[in-house]
C-alpha cells in the first residue's frame, strides 16, 4: 500500500466529484489494469483481459487514470501511446457512467495530451464520439479506411482453408519470436518487438505461427485471447495471403475452445477485401464500423497482409 507522500509524488491533476468528495488523476500502474477493465465494461467496451499490461509494458507514460480519493475506486481511464514512434495512438477513453459529465474525461484527456506533445496522433472512434473528436479535439478523417467490427456467438469453420500443403500452424515459441517480429516489422515498417514478446506471452491467450516447411520462413501469424466480456477476440492476424489468413484464422477458433463456446470479436481493416470475406465465412455479423481519425498524417503500413488488427484501443494497425 502506498504511503500518502508516495501517492502525493504520483498525483499530476486532481479535482472534486459531483458530491464534493476528491478525485486525482495519475499514470496507471499494472495493479489497476483489473478496474480498468471493470470501467471499459461498464461503458459496453471489451479489451482482452492482458492486453493494457502489455501496452503498459512498452509505453508506461501513456496511461491514466482518474481514482477517488476516499477509496482508490479507478473512475476513469485513458491512453495515449507510442509503439510506433511516428504516431501515438489514444485509447481507452471512458469514465464510469455515474460519473460521466462532469469534466473527468477531459482532466485526463490533458494530461494525455502532454504526453502526445505535438507528435501526430491517431485513434478508432466510436461512431457517437466522431463528431467531437473531429470538431473539439483536432483530428481529421484523412484516412477513407475504416475498421469493420465483427462479432458472432456462433462460428462456422466448415468454408475456412483447414490445409495447405507445406503450410504448418504451430505455436509461437521463442525460437521463432525473432522472426516473426522481422516479419511484423515488413509489414508495418517498424519494429515492435518489445510488444510482440509481451502479447505473445499474454495468459488467457494463444499465438500462432505459420511456417513454410519448404524454407522455415514465417508467412504469417495469429493471436487470439480473452476479453473482459468473457468472448474471445483475434488479433494481429498477418499473412502473406488469404488462404494462409484462413488458415491461421481456422486454427486459433479450433484451437482456443473459448471462441466456439462464448463467440468471437474482430476489428478488421475494410480495405482488405480476403479479410471480410474470413468475417463472412464465419458467419459473422458486421457489429460497427469505426472510423480511423488522424492529427496530422495517415502512418502508412501493408494492409494486404493485415487481416485483423492488433487491437482497436492501442494500434491503428
Ligand atoms: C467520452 C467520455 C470518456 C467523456 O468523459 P466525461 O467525463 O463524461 O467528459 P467530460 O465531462 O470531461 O466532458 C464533457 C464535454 O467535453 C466534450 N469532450 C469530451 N471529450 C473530449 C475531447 N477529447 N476533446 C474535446 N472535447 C471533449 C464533450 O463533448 C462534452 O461537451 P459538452 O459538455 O459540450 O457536451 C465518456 O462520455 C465515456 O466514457 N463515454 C463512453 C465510452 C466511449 O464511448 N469512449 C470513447 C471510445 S472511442
Amino acid at each position: 500500500m502506498a504511503t500518502s507522500r508516495e501517492l502525493n509524488d504520483k498525483i499530476i491533476d486532481a479535482g472534486q466529484l459531483a458530491d464534493g468528495s476528491d478525485y486525482h488523476v495519475r499514470c496507471m500502474e499494472m495493479s489497476d489494469v483489473p478496474e480498468a477493465l471493470e470501467v471499459w465494461k461498464e461503458v459496453g467496451l471489451y479489451e482482452g483481459l492482458h492486453t493494457i499490461e502489455s501496452f503498459l509494458q512498452v509505453d508506461p507514460e501513456g496511461f491514466f487514470v482518474a481514482v477517488r480519493n476516499n477509496d482508490g475506486l479507478v473512475i476513469g481511464t485513458l491512453s495515449g501511446v507510442f509503439v510506433d514512434p511516428r504516431t501515438a495512438f489514444i485509447g481507452l477513453y471512458a469514465v464510469r457512467p455515474k460519473f460521466q459529465g462532469h469534466g473527468i474525461g477531459m482532466r485526463l484527456w490533458q494530461k494525455m495530451l502532454n504526453h502526445v506533445g505535438d507528435r501526430n496522433a491517431g485513434l478508432h472512434a466510436v461512431p457517437k464520439l466522431q463528431k467531437t473528436y473531429q470538431e473539439k479535439a483536432g483530428f481529421k478523417l484523412l484516412d477513407e479506411r475504416k475498421i469493420f467490427e465483427y462479432k458472432s456467438m456462433s462460428l462456422r469453420t466448415d468454408d475456412l482453408v483447414h490445409k495447405i500443403d507445406n503450410i504448418a500452424v504451430v505455436p509461437m515459441d521463442e525460437n521463432m519470436i525473432d522472426s516473426a517480429i522481422a516479419y511484423d516489422e515488413r509489414i508495418l515498417f517498424y519494429n515492435r518487438g518489445k510488444l510482440l514478446r509481451a502479447i505473445f506471452g499474454e495468459k488467457d491467450a494463444l499465438a500462432l505461427a505459420a511456417i513454410d516447411q519448404d524454407n522455415g520462413k514465417i508467412v504469417g501469424y495469429g493471436c487470439i485471447k480473452k476479453n473482459n466480456i468473457d468472448t474471445a477476440m483475434s488479433g494481429p492476424v498477418y499473412a502473406e495471403n488469404d488462404a494462409v489468413a484462413e488458415l491461421i484464422v481456422f486454427n486459433l477458433i479450433t484451437k482456443f475452445n473459448l471462441a466456439q463456446e462464448k463467440g468471437l470479436n474482430m476489428m478488421v481493416p475494410d480495405c482488405n477485401p480476403g479479410a471480410i470475406r474470413i468475417a463472412q465465412k464465419l458467419g459473422m455479423i458486421k457489429h460497427e464500423e469505426l472510423p480511423r481519425l488522424f492529427t496530422k498524417n495517415i502512418p502508412d503500413a501493408d494492409f494486404d497482409k493485415i487481416y485483423c488488427i492488433t487491437v482497436a484501443n492501442f494500434s491503428p494497425f
